[in-house]
């Protein structure tokens, strides 16, 4: 926790308060009476909160069966179908008119989808994967820009009790078909290519190098891009021949409530990446409950825009299920923030009138550092809520954010959540609290969490510690995709015990009980807001015939948090052919095929060797020291002390 410790500093001085404003107060959706509801008796708020959010079709009798923990079953005995919850009942109870998306390409061409149009879409899609054989329980791998297919891939394979697996476009062959291959899919949905700052990125060619001597039967591909790609026949299918002259009717079966929705990749502290697994009935109410009252959403009223990737959780929870199952507006767009222009998002925002914008930190600083000339010359007015996630804000960011986005007014909620909660779980509710810029506050009613020492004892006001989960939540994982073991050791052996989920970041309670998380403790870097683990990118870079030895950390960065550094030992004969800086290039060049371009570090220091102890554990906290130019800590621990000094001098050269 070094790196985290220094940022308690500055925290520690943050005075200012924001209370909401008495018109804020007035039209609030979430009131003091959600709290105490949920203090009173937090599992008849949640049954309260599942049955008042959503249709069953088979309503439930039990709430929680913990009986096999960790495995948690929620309102098991409840029947519903995901799709139907997100789509048909919004048609049925008239709102079919009302828009369930627009959607902006990264180019200026839009789209806008009417609930009832978004519901035939899906229906057509529903008939034509059942076409195709698919069936309840079956995986498949969806690997699309963000255009509405994706939805409409994601809620057809939801509709018939399938299993979805996104993976993020940005992705590479090599991490597309291990994901394909842990989860056996049958069926992968693609595109052609997507818009990308300004060109088309292929993503059916990487689908192709993916696919290949794997479970998949078939690829479904969306045209898109208009690049030219490869064609297998009898495997490849065009979306628009299959899904386009599909039947518009489809019945939507129910499902228990347990039925798994999706499986979500992410990274863990071992290069596999581990399948997080979401079941539906209890995701689906605490996706719609945290929207609802998070985002204090009038669905009448409001145009949301989350802005993350459907390939990541937030995307999942907050751009397809919490909006949709909330019968939300929503803007969705493809393309970069700053394509073709630096101000593309404030141009959107103005031209869908977006009342709520749900945003990365990592994006606010980027455009932070381009000066608020450029969002001033667009009306931004309709803004009276924003968001934040995927990494502490830090308080000159949110103070930006919340000036010259928020024109000083909107409140801004900094939401705490992970793949594996499923759902928010930490949160300011924008009518009720007084916000402290960079801090997320308090858990959501309904949620219990604590901050402890290593032996679990809650740590004193003011004092850090490791952020724990102590009761079981509706959206919680439901496991890791074939791989329990890994479940339990991962997340519940720390305070087995107690009986605590650890979520593996570091958090500080002040004065007022108010959480600061202060990052990760564990080998999990955070680039940008996404996690990437250490040994992923190290397996990486061994697997290229120059290296022989790699250590990767996470060093602080202005703009994405943190950045990916390598230390890299070459092969005796590789060190001779090849300057360090030809070796670097290739390297990065390689990380970024190997995993994607979001893994690629932003430095490789080629070393000579790397700090061990005498056990032969690699001290990843000295070479972070180096990689963010500070004196070296503590070496006493090292098998050979003058190692160290040894990598400083090397880096330094550089
Ligand atoms: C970090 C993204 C501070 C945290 C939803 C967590 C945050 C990891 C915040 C999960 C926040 C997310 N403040 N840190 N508001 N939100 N994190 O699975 O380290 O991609 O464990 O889920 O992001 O990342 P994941």
């Amino acid at each position: 926790m070094t790196t985290s410790m220094t940022s308690i500093d500055s925290l520690l001085h943050e005075t200012r308060r924001f209370p909401p404003s008495p018109e804020f107060v007035a039209n609030a959706v979430a009131t003091p009476a959600l709290a105490a509801a949920a203090a009173k008796d937090r599992l008849g708020f949640w049954a309260e909160q599942s049955r008042e959010l959503l249709d069953w079709h088979t309503p439930f009798t039990q709430t929680l069966d913990w009986s096999d923990a960790p495995f948690a079953r929620w309102f098991a005995d409840g029947r519903l179908n995901v799709a139907y919850n997100c789509l048909d009942r919004h048609v049925l109870a008239g709102n079919g008119d009302r828009i369930a998306i627009h959607w902006e390409g990264e180019p200026g061409d839009s789209r806008s989808l009417s609930y009832a149009e978004l519901t035939a879409e899906v229906k057509k899609a529903a008939n034509a994967l059942a076409a195709l054989g698919v069936t309840k329980g079956d995986r498949i791998a969806v690997y699309l820009p963000v255009i509405p297919e994706a939805v409409i891939a994601m809620l057809a394979i939801a509709r018939l009790g399938a299993i979805h697996s996104v993976v993020f476009g940005g992705f590479s062959a090599d991490s597309l078909r291990a994901r394909i291959d842990d989860a056996q899919a049958k069926l992968v949905i693609t595109a052609d290519g997507g818009w990308r700052k300004g060109k088309v990125f292929p993503l059916k060619d990487t689908v192709d190098a993916a696919v290949e001597g794997t479970s998949v039967e078939h690829v479904l591909v969306v045209r898109r891009g208009g690049n030219d790609i490869g064609w297998t026949q009898g495997r490849d299918l065009w979306w628009h021949d299959t899904v386009g002259t599909a039947d518009p009717e489809h019945e939507a079966e129910a499902f228990d409530a347990e039925n798994p929705l999706f499986i979500l990749y992410t990274s863990g502290t071992t290069g596999k990446p581990k399948g997080i697994l979401h079941s539906s009935g209890g995701y689906l109410t605490q996706v719609a409950y945290t929207h609802k009252n998070v985002f204090d959403l009038h669905p009448e009223s409001d145009v949301f825009w989350c802005t993350a990737d459907i390939g990541w959780i937030t995307g999942h929870s907050y751009v397809v299920y919490g909006p949709l199952a909330n019968g939300a507006t929503q803007l969705l767009y493809e393309g970069t923030p700053d394509t073709p222009h630096p101000g593309r998002w404030w141009e959107l925002i103005e031209k869908y009138r977006v009342s709520i914008l749900y945003a990365a930190p990592t994006a606010i600083r980027s455009l932070m550092k381009l000066g608020r000339e450029i969002p001033d010359r667009f009306d931004l007015s309709s803004i009276r809520v924003l968001g934040s996630v995927g990494e502490p804000i830090n308080p000159e960011a949110w103070i930006w954010y919340h000036d010259v986005v928020g024109a000083g007014t909107a409140p801004i909620v900094d939401t705490w959540w992970q793949t594996e909660t499923g759902a928010i779980m930490i949160s300011p509710l924008p009518g009720i609290t007084s916000l402290k810029p960079g801090s997320a506050q308090a858990a959501v009613p309904g949620i219990e969490i604590a901050v402890v020492d290593d032996d679990g004892a809650p740590v004193p006001k003011g004092s850090g510690g490791l952020l724990v989960i102590t009761e079981p939540w509706p959206s919680m994982a439901r496991g890791i995709w074939g791989d329990d073991e890994r479940f339990v050791e991962t997340y519940w052996s720390k305070f087995a015990e107690q009986g605590y989920y650890f979520a593996g970041d570091g958090a500080r309670i002040d004065e007022d009980g108010d959480v600061w998380l202060l990052g990760r403790v564990d080998d999990v870097m955070n680039v940008s807001g996404h996690r990437l683990s250490t040994a992923e990118i190290e397996s990486a870079l061994v697997s290229h015939p120059m290296v022989a030895e790699s250590a990767v950390v996470g060093a602080y960065d202005e703009t994405t948090g943190q950045a990916v550094v390598a230390f890299v030992i070459l092969r005796a004969e590789h060190a001779e052919q090849h300057t360090p800086d030809e070796a670097s290039t290739a390297l990065r060049g390689h990380v970024a095929s190997a995993i994607g371009a979001i893994a690629r570090p932003r430095e490789i220091f080629i070393v000579a060797e790397l700090p061990k102890t005498r056990s032969g554990k690699i001290m990843r906290r000295l070479l972070r020291d180096v990689a963010e130019g500070r004196p070296i800590g503590d070496t006493t621990t090292l098998a050979d002390p003058a190692v160290m000094r040894l990598i400083e001098q090397m880096s330094k050269a550089k």
